[in-house]
Parts: structure tokens; C-alpha cells; sequence
């Protein structure tokens, strides 16, 4: 069980306007200073409400974003200091699923193309047998060969989910980003696309970061857990421990309110509004001192919490 990835101190700052007109500008720390290590075949479920840094976090690890500062190891190698030639062969080793099948998919493609484009342009495979690979692949997403020569629009929501996880495993990567794959379909879908992704993670050795702010669905999936609010990991660990024996907070209410539909809609403000802890404003269990700085990420690897109320 080998270190797939490792992210150290990893920040992305972005710099947005307060109003058009005006000259000045807000610092939104979407990522603030975020470690974690991701073993080979293990999945990590990565929750947290809309605006807590899921998606930045998802794509500086796979370099569609340039963090402002820390470090990525990916199998062995630093990904911020590397070639464009090395990139390029690490590139199809690292793939990512978005939530919207539909404009992740090229809609003048046939589906066929769209996954036998990667298995041509990375060599994995010479032309004359690629339609038997790409029907393969399509066995392995559960789409029969009627697909083949369909293009995204003549099919379901679940479909095109479908192709795109066709699309991405097509390099056979170590390892999958998932951005929120099931939000945008309907809930009746949502568990047949969750139940692919398990049969990928048991016949494959596939290094899996799940995003999802659906507790429900990371609690499905993942082997750890870890806990985003305002660009920090405020917790993290094994499923369970987390789970079953949540130590901050915020996790707590993301527990208790599964069942309700709450914290999605919830809309983080990631403002700079003072030194302390980022969950302080809305903490029913808030101490003075919680309002003073904001808490390292303390603990065993099994479980860790960035919480003064827990250490
Ligand atoms: N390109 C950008 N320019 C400016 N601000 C951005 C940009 N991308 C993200 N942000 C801000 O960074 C913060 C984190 O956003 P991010 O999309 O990573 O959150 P998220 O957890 O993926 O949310 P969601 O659940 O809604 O997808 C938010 O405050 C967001 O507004
Ligand atoms: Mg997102």
C-alpha cells in the first residue's frame, strides 16, 4: 500500500472585485493550507457545503488550476516542478469526473470517439483494435454496443454519466477525481452511478478523491473521510471514526442533518473576518479562545480535527 498522492500545505488565493466599479479587492482563501495522503486503492470522500474549496482543492491537484503555494507528490513524482513531457505521460495516469455529463462531453462527438480519442492519443492501443477496447469499456460502464454510435444529446442524464467514467478510465489512470459525479442527476440515478463507481473501486487498484456534499453518498464510497469548511480540513480520518465518532462541530451537524436537506443550500462565507477559528461564527459551541486563532489539525492518522473543543 504505497503513497499514491500526497498534498502539503496546499493554498489557492483567489482576488475578486467587491463591486465592478470598485478598485478594491477581496482575497477568498478557497484553499488554505490543506495536507492529506491518499493510499494506493483507498478512496477519500471529501464533503463539505457549496464554496468550502472541494472544487479548487479537486483541480490544483490536477494541475487545471496553479495553487499559490505547497507541494504535490503524485506516484513519486512533484507535480509543480515537472516537464511538459513528464506531464503529459502523468497526464492520463490522473483523471477527473465533473458533475455535468453534458458539457464535459463534446456534443458533436459520438460517444465511440469520445472514448477512443484518449486510448489514440496516449498510444494505449492500435486503431485496428480499438473498437473492440472501446466496447469493452462500455461493458465496464454498463452500456450495451446500441450506444456506440449515439451522440450525448440522444441519451439519459445516467448515460452520459456513464461515458464520461468510460471516458476517464479509458487510460486505465491510478487515480480518479470525482466532482461531484451524481449531483446533477436524478436521485432514482444517483445510486446505480454510485454503484459503478464501487464495482470500479473493487476491480480495479484505482486511488479514488470522491466530492460530494452528500454525506449520505461519501459515506457509501469512501475509506476516509475529510471534512472542508472555508478552505481548511476541519476533520479527517478513517470512515467510521468520522462518521460514528464525529469530533468537530461542523461534522456533527453534518450528521445530524442528512436526513434534512440544510446544508446544502448554505452558502459559506469565506471572507477574512478575523484570526480565529473559520467555523467560529456559526459554532453553537464556541469558547473565547475559538474567536482567537484558528486550530491546528491535531490527532492520530485515524482520526484528526482541527477543533480547540476536541484536543
Ligand atoms: N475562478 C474563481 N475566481 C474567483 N473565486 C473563485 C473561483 N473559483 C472558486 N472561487 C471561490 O472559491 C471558493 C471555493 O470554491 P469551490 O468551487 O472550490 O467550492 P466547492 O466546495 O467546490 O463548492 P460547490 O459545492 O458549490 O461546488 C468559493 O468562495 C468560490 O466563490
Ligand atoms: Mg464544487
Amino acid at each position: 500500500m504505497g503513497k499514491m498522492l500526497s498534498v502539503s500545505e496546499l493554498r489557492k488565493v483567489y482576488e475578486v472585485k467587491k463591486t465592478a466599479f470598485s478598485l478594491k479587492k477581496d482575497r477568498i482563501k478557497a484553499v488554505d493550507g490543506v495536507s492529506f495522503e491518499l493510499e494506493s486503492g483507498k478512496t477519500i470522500g471529501i464533503v463539505g457545503e457549496s464554496g468550502s474549496g472541494k472544487s479548487t482543492l479537486a483541480r490544483c491537484i490536477l494541475l487545471l488550476e496553479e495553487p499559490d503555494e505547497g507541494t504535490i507528490t503524485f506516484s513519486g513524482n512533484d507535480l509543480l516542478h515537472m516537464g511538459k513531457h513528464e506531464l503529459k505521460r502523468l497526464r492520463k495516469d490522473m483523471q477527473i469526473i465533473f458533475q455535468d455529463p453534458y458539457s464535459s462531453l463534446n456534443p458533436r462527438r459520438k460517444v465511440f470517439d469520445t472514448i477512443a480519442e484518449p486510448l489514440l492519443f496516449h498510444n494505449i492501443i492500435k486503431k485496428k483494435h480499438v473498437k473492440e477496447k472501446v466496447i469493452e469499456i462500455f461493458k465496464k460502464v454498463g452500456l450495451d454496443e446500441d450506444f456506440l454510435d449515439k451522440y450525448p444529446h440522444e441519451m439519459s442524464g445516467g448515460q452520459r454519466q456513464r461515458i464520461a467514467i468510460g471516458r476517464a478510465l479509458a487510460t486505465n489512470p491510478s487515480l480518479l477525481i470525482a466532482d461531484e459525479p451524481v449531483s446533477s442527476l436524478d436521485v432514482s440515478i444517483q445510486a446505480q452511478i454510485v454503484n459503478l463507481f464501487m464495482d470500479i473501486k473493487e476491480s480495479t487498484n484505482i486511488s479514488m478523491l470522491f466530492v460530494s456534499h452528500d454525506l449520505n453518498i461519501v459515506r457509501f464510497i469512501s475509506d476516509e473521510i475529510m471534512v472542508m469548511y472555508s478552505g481548511k480540513v476541519l476533520e479527517m480520518g478513517e470512515k467510521d471514526e468520522v462518521f460514528y465518532r464525529p469530533l468537530h462541530p461542523y461534522t456533527e451537524m453534518l450528521i445530524d442533518s442528512i436526513k434534512g436537506e440544510l446544508f446544502k443550500k448554505a452558502k459559506v462565507d469565506t471572507f477574512d473576518f478575523n484570526d480565529g477559528c473559520v467555523y467560529y461564527p456559526r459554532c453553537n459551541s464556541r469558547e473565547p479562545i475559538c474567536s482567537k486563532e484558528m486550530p491546528h489539525l491535531t490527532g492520530e492518522k485515524e482520526h484528526m480535527v482541527a477543533c480547540f473543543l476536541s484536543t
